[in-house]
């Protein structure tokens, strides 16, 4: 029998949203699944790797071989997240869909209505970035991001490769049927070459189907980086 593609290699996927609290009963966050990260940590799992998935709130079965980490906020999701690479990570893929900002303050008690105001003031403040931050670290594993971009999408997403210094990024249109939470999706992996920047297109296809053919994908381009 032929090895499996990802034996050996330890990989770790966040999904889903996060949820950032703003008082004991409200909260803020989005539209994310988990579908997209599930899917890639079961892919992962079936190629051989031993798989960690970090988790937002979502309503999803963990995959089987799968160690699930549940987290809720972004500071909580950086803390597993930091946590699973110093443990030992040899790829790292970003699909959750963090929250770029939280609450400057938790309410310890119900926010009241305010008698006589027709609008209320939010004071938010910025989120680390995750994916950013894996990709600056120590010990760096081999790091990709996802962008979900509602208009020029090739352009932010190029953007996001090289601000958040990410060996590859996974780009998908989303909006108010797409990327979200439908059981498929459509993408283009961009990443770094010598001679510029290379484009892999994977068209509208289940989230599942879609999560193996990436995971060939980066295999396939960081075989250097990530042999054993
Ligand atoms: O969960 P599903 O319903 O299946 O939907 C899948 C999906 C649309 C959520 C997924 O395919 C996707 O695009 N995930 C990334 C969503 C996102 O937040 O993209 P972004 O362009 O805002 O962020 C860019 C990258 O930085 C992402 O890898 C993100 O995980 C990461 N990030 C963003 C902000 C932050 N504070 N920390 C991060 O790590």
């Amino acid at each position: 029998t032929t090895p499996k593609p990802a034996a050996g290699l330890r990989i770790t996927v966040t999904a889903g949203p996060t949820r950032e609290p703003l008082d004991p009963v409200r909260y803020l966050t989005n539209r994310s699944s988990g579908k997209m990260g599930f899917a890639l940590a079961e892919a992962a799992q079936a190629l051989g790797a031993s798989v960690t998935l970090i988790s937002g709130p979502v309503t999803l079965e963990t995959p089987h071989g799968v160690r699930r980490v549940d987290v809720t906020t972004a500071d909580d999701m950086l803390a597993a997240a930091q946590q699973s690479v110093q443990k030992g990570c040899d790829l790292f893929i970003s699909s959750a869909a963090v929250a770029d900002y939280k609450a400057a303050s938790y309410a310890e008690h119900k926010l009241k209505k305010q008698n006589g105001e027709e609008t209320l003031t939010l004071t938010l403040v910025k989120n680390p970035d995750i994916v950013a931050t894996i990709a600056a670290g120590e010990r760096r594993p081999t790091v990709v991001g996802f962008a979900a971009e509602t208009q020029d999408v090739e352009h932010y997403a190029l953007d996001k490769l090289t601000r958040k210094k990410l060996d590859m990024i996974v780009a998908n249109q989303v909006g108010a049927n797409e990327g979200f939470d439908s059981d498929d999706n459509a993408v283009t992996l961009y990443w770094q070459a010598e001679g510029g920047v290379k484009a892999h297109e994977l068209p509208l296809q289940s989230k599942v189907s879609l999560a193996h053919a990436l995971l060939h994908e980066i295999l396939r381009v960081n075989a250097a980086s990530l042999a054993p």
